[in-house]
């Protein structure tokens, strides 16, 4: 910042000057710190051809977060114990694809998903809090309104089938690892 000929003159004013800068400079960048760790950190491409890790570290109960490989997305939900309850009392449901919630999920706490309707495609939200996530609290695809419960099961619209559970494992309570099998 160019000092005029009154901050010159006037150190207590050029400092005070200074000092605002860099407060706003470091609330920039406490920002963009935040950005940065909840877009790199959770997912690490381990060996290419998709195979991914994704940390679990910070997922609060009832949010999520999709990783993105290439283009595919992956949804990761840590699950709350009344979507848990849900997604169990729908198996006794007549499901037009009939799944339990115990053949979707290796722990119950998480559900992991392809993102991608069976419908035509598109990607379903309901992954992070907040997202619209339909009549049955689980996925919502916008586009032809599918809807999808908390084990993400169809429920309502025109998909087919349920979404997808892609191949994983858990690496360790904290990791898991998409794209392969233990
Ligand atoms: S692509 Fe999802 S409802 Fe049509």
């Amino acid at each position: 910042m160019a000092e005029t000929p009154t901050d010159v003159a006037n150190p207590d004013r050029r400092n005070f000057i200074v000092l605002s800068t860099m407060a706003m400079a470091g609330i920039g960048a406490a920002s963009a710190g935040v950005a940065l760790v909840r877009t790199m950190t959770p997912t690490r491409d381990v060996a290419g051809g998709g195979v991914i890790e994704v940390s679990l570290d910070g997922i609060a109960e009832g949010s999520g977060i999709v990783a993105t490989v290439g283009r595919k997305k992956y949804s990761v939900r840590r699950r709350t114990a009344a979507e848990i309850e849900a997604a169990v009392a729908g198996d006794s449901e007549k499901l037009r694809h009939q799944e339990t919630d115990a053949e979707r999920v290796q722990r119950p706490e998480w559900l992991v998903l392809r993102l991608q309707c069976p419908h035509l495609g598109c990607p379903p939200q309901g992954t992070a809090a907040g997202e619209k996530r339909g009549d049955f609290g689980g996925f919502f695809c916008p586009c032809h309104n599918s809807q999808f419960d908390t084990s993400g099961r169809i429920r309502k619209g025109p998909s087919p089938s349920n979404l997808p559970v892609p191949k994983y494992f858990f690496a360790s309570d904290e990791m898991i690892v998409i794209g392969k099998e233990a």
